[in-house]
């Protein structure tokens, strides 16, 4: 395919991260409930993962709901949930077939005992899965996140475990949830949208921007790659000034 062949394998993002926006815009577009939005999302997690597999990239991290999300209409939040126990039900083999271990970030256990199961087993059965790492950031935040790593340290400190001197940006880092991950190179935002809510500020320090006006159900693997075709023309240059680079 002509748009594969304009990506360079070597110069991949390992990590990509993806807000995946737009679903009850898409819905109401075609005149319809706003659940009808997200079951269609479905389908574009499926090709992404896919185009994510064929392209090699080693972390795709998904924010499927937000712990802001839990402020939505009940019966919204109810049929997200469902949603994801059911996906998580006929999904996994797949992830099997294709090496996919599958994984999760959030505040957890505030998810109902349906989802939070179905998801440890998922999890469980992927665990030795050596190709991608698919992370959903479920009941996520950042800032609830990076709470809970200065609480660790804290408490690390109080126990004598640790010096406060010794709190260096590694150790915040390792603190987080995504700590066996490298930070994303690439965040790609659709539904049009120019904010972050809420989602990897700390880990997002030095990603690459990408926002997109699709919405997410209409988002296709062509638009990933399309999402790296641009990620590899821009000059990451980390403060120094370009002629330090190579
Ligand atoms: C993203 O789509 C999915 C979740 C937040 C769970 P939205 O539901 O936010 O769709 P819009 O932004 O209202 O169109
Ligand atoms: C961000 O989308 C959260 C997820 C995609 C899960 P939202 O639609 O909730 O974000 P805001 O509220 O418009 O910022
Ligand atoms: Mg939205």
């Amino acid at each position: 395919m002509v748009l594969l062949q304009q990506i360079d394998r070597d110069k991949l993002p390992e990590h990509v991260a993806i807000i995946m926006d737009g679903n009850g815009r898409w819905a109401k577009e075609k005149g319809n409930m706003r659940i009808f939005g997200h079951k269609n999302g479905v389908s574009a997690v499926r090709d992404v993962v896919e185009g994510a597999v064929e392209l090699g990239i080693k972390y795709l991290t998904l924010y499927a709901f937000s712990t802001e999300n839990w402020n939505r209409p009940k019966l919204e939040v109810s049929a997200l949930m469902e949603l994801m126990v059911s996906t998580m039900s006929s999904e996994t083999r797949k992830l099997m077939d294709n090496g996919i271990r599958l994984n999760a970030i959030g505040d957890l256990t505030s998810l109902p005992q349906k989802v939070y199961k179905k998801l440890q087993v998922s999890m469980a059965e992927t665990s030795n899965n050596k190709g991608l790492t698919l992370t959903l950031a479920l009941s996520y935040s950042s800032r609830w996140e990076i709470t809970n790593a200065v609480r660790q340290l804290v408490q690390k400190v109080e126990h004598g475990e640790l010096k406060s001197e010794e709190i260096n940006e590694q150790l915040v880092s390792a603190n987080l949830n995504t700590a066996e991950m490298p930070d994303p190179e690439l965040m790609i935002r659709t539904g049009g949208e120019f904010r972050i809510s809420n989602y990897l500020l700390w880990q997002l320090a030095y990603a690459e921007l990408y926002f997109t006006p699709k919405l997410w159900p209409d988002f296709r693997k062509e638009d990933l790659f399309h999402a790296v075709i641009d990620y590899q023309k821009r000059e990451r240059r980390f403060g120094m000034i370009s002629e330090q680079l190579n």
